[in-house]
């Protein structure tokens, strides 16, 4: 729950036109007032952020859409059913959003969290809040206070501790502007739910889609349902130093470093990124990953999985 205090110096920071880390229901997100073309700037700098990618503006609530962002039925309907949640809307934006903030883009990309913290801090900020995952460009999205310390540091000038995010992967992003959702970015709430359509490969993903991303400094490696043991076993005896994410069951192979278990895909969303921070922290070379199905959050793990997995 929210501290009054420090949500209130926090609000302060970012009205000044400061950076600050707040924790979400997905990941932590790096703050600033999303019209002010100087501190989003700094969120680029901080972050190494490529300017092309634009950033995600996070609202207290729904009613402010309007003065963001051109509403549609399709935005409406999902806003009443999602917000606050882990959705984000891509809509036209308004003229007076920054360029710095929407890339340069002609739409804007919008949410309302349902973090408690996150929404004391939009309600006392009273400002719409640009906010990109706090972590460095590439790497996992924190999903503690921790990560965004080890990752950000001083760059950052008040980070909010929330504790650890419940869902543990970032928001699904979709195309609001037509009749139907277009998933730009697969995420916590699944295609099914928003009874959405798959965006089409290339050309009408969200430009962060586009890089390798979400990965720590050694080796990924995504191997099949029922495969992880025995790989992770093979790897080690090659000589590697093996950290092992898996499901629930089949014991961890001696000298296998083991960086957690799952029961469902939900379960690995909200352990794996903290996995992927241990096992480089740890000094493995490679850490090997169970699959999970391709249905529900499923589909954004198994994502995020393959793009850590680039190299
Ligand atoms: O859960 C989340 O979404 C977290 C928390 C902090 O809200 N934020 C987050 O932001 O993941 P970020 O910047 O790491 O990812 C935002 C994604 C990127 O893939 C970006 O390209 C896409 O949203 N995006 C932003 N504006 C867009 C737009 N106008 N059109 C298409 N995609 C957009
Ligand atoms: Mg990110």
């Amino acid at each position: 729950m929210p501290d009054p205090a420090a949500v209130a110096q926090a609000a302060a920071i970012l009205c000044d036109g400061g950076l600050v880390a707040f924790p979400t229901e997905t990941v932590y997100g790096l703050g600033a007032d999303a019209l002010d073309p100087k501190a989003v700037a700094r969120i680029f700098a901080v972050k190494q952020r490529p300017a092309d990618n634009p950033l995600i503006v996070h609202l207290a609530d729904a009613g402010r859409l309007d003065a963001l962002a051109v509403t549609t039925p399709c935005a409406r309907r999902l806003a009443a059913r999602w917000w606050p949640g882990p959705l984000t809307v891509v809509l036209r934006a308004r003229p007076h959003v920054p360029s710095v903030t929407t890339a340069g883009l002609d739409s804007v990309a919008v949410r309302v969290p349902a973090h408690p913290v996150a929404h004391a801090l939009l309600r006392a900020a009273n400002l719409p809040v640009a906010a990109p995952s706090a972590n460095r460009s590439g790497r996992p999205s924190p999903t503690t206070a921790q990560h965004v310390l080890a990752d950000l540091g001083d760059a950052v000038d008040l980070i909010l501790d929330g504790g650890r995010c419940l869902h543990g992967v970032e928001s699904t992003v979709v195309d609001a502007r037509g009749d139907r959702p277009i998933v730009l970015r697969e995420g916590a709430l699944s295609r099914e739910q928003l009874d959405a359509v798959p965006g089409r490969a290339g050309g009408s993903a969200s430009p962060g889609t586009r890089h390798r991303h979400y990965a720590p400094a050694c080796r990924v490696l995504p191997v099949p349902i029922g495969e992880a043991c025995e790989r992770a076993e093979t790897l080690r005896r090659s000589g590697a130093q093996v950290g092992l994410v898996a499901a629930v069951g089949g014991g961890t192979p001696p000298g296998v470093l083991d960086l957690g278990r799952f029961a469902d895909a939900a379960g690995l969303a909200a352990l794996l990124y903290d996995a992927f921070r241990r096992g480089e922290a740890a000094g493995c070379e490679v850490i090997v990953v169970e699959s999970v199905a391709e249905e529900g959050i499923g589909r954004a793990v198994m994502d995020r999985l393959r793009r850590a997995a680039i190299r």
